[in-house]
């Protein structure tokens, strides 16, 4: 080859220059990590569709929250199963319910740990659905007030944040105000503001058993195909008071993560879900890829489209390999 000024491979060739180089970090600072919660003692039930993943009675929970703690990851995302559903998902904003129970118990024992809980019906609702269902189409408004319900007893139980994941319109603006009048201005939403309508959901509906038992949800939840559209849904959950705005999944959609991060000023989430998870878990058993690569590979990728953090349930697996200085 002739005399080239430029030849990128010399900051390639040795470890140390690359770490020198790399544009992006990972941090057990950036990871949420998901957990389901369920009733009962001692049940650490396993998660046919993601390995490694457990639905946990609160005691087992605790164990799971101090680790994770103990690991440095900053916070927890709590998904619940009820007792019993019913239609208008009562147990979603019952001050027993299993989410209050919960966050009560890690916030007693835990200190050291951010409990954020999702905000959604679909676990607690007998049809399956995000909202409330009349006539047999889920409606709007009449959602909004048991959203409102379900975000101000999780606050008053202690949650540091709320995650509101239904995606009804106008949800933010009515948790904000909910909140402010229930004397909890200063819990701030996490908002599910671009969350798809995504087959990438499956092994969750398993875990959390919230597929719809009519129609599906591509009635509230955005179309793969738009991404101008998530600009708008997001600018409309930051104009509601969102304080940090989500997309979700996070592989398939790493341009809108990145379009996201340069349009809004705002800390960006990317909620890399149970099926991202689920194919790696299920290629790395199967020997088809190194698990290990894959899942920093992939959670390197999304930090780099330009999200700050990451909702991942590889977040202790993750944090694991972090701590003995592992690379992507
Ligand atoms: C709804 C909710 C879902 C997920 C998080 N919140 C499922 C859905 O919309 O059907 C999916 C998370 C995942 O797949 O990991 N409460």
């Amino acid at each position: 080859m002739a005399h080239v000024t430029f030849r990128p491979r010399r900051l390639r060739e040795k470890r140390l220059l690359r770490r020198m180089v790399r544009e992006t970090a990972l941090s057990v600072d950036d990871f949420v990590f998901p957990l389901f919660v369920t009733h009962g003692r001692g049940v650490r039930e396993p998660i046919g569709s993601m390995p490694g993943q457990f639905r946990l009675s609160i005691d087992e929970l605790l164990k799971e929250a101090k680790d994770a703690a103990g690991m440095g990851i900053p916070a927890i995302l709590l998904f619940g199963l009820p007792a019993e559903k019913d239609p208008r998902a009562s147990e979603a904003y019952a001050e027993d319910g299993i989410i209050q129970q919960a966050v009560r118990a890690v916030k007693d024992r835990v200190p050291d740990l951010l409990v954020i809980t999702d905000v959604c019906l679909c676990e607690y609702t007998s049809h399956g659905h995000c909202g409330v269902v009349e006539d047999g189409a889920v409606r709007n408004d009449p959602t909004l007030e048991l959203l409102a319900r379900v975000a101000v007893s999780h606050a008053e139980a202690g949650a540091d944040m709320v995650a509101p994941s239904d995606m009804m319109d106008g949800r933010v603006g009515a948790i904000r105000e909910a909140l402010d009048e229930a004397g909890c201005p200063d819990t701030p939403i996490m908002a599910y503001s671009a969350k798809y309508a995504s087959a990438f959901y499956g092994p969750f509906r398993e875990a959390a058993d919230s597929t719809p038992q009519f129609g599906d949800r591509r009635g509230y939840q955005m179309d793969p195909a738009n991404g101008v559209e998530a600009m708008r849904e997001i600018a409309l959950d930051i104009d509601e008071g969102a304080d940090i705005v989500m997309v979700k999944p996070a592989l398939p959609y790493l341009d809108v993560i990145s379009r996201a991060k340069s349009e809004f000023g705002l800390p960006l989430a990317a909620y890399s879900v149970s099926g991202e998870y689920a194919m790696i878990k299920a290629a790395g058993q199967l020997g088809w890829l190194d698990e290990k690569r894959a899942m920093m590979e992939a959670l390197t990728s999304i930090r780099r489209a330009g999200a700050d953090i990451v909702i991942t349930y590889f977040a202790k697996d993750a944090a694991r390999l972090l701590e003995h200085g592992a690379e992507v």
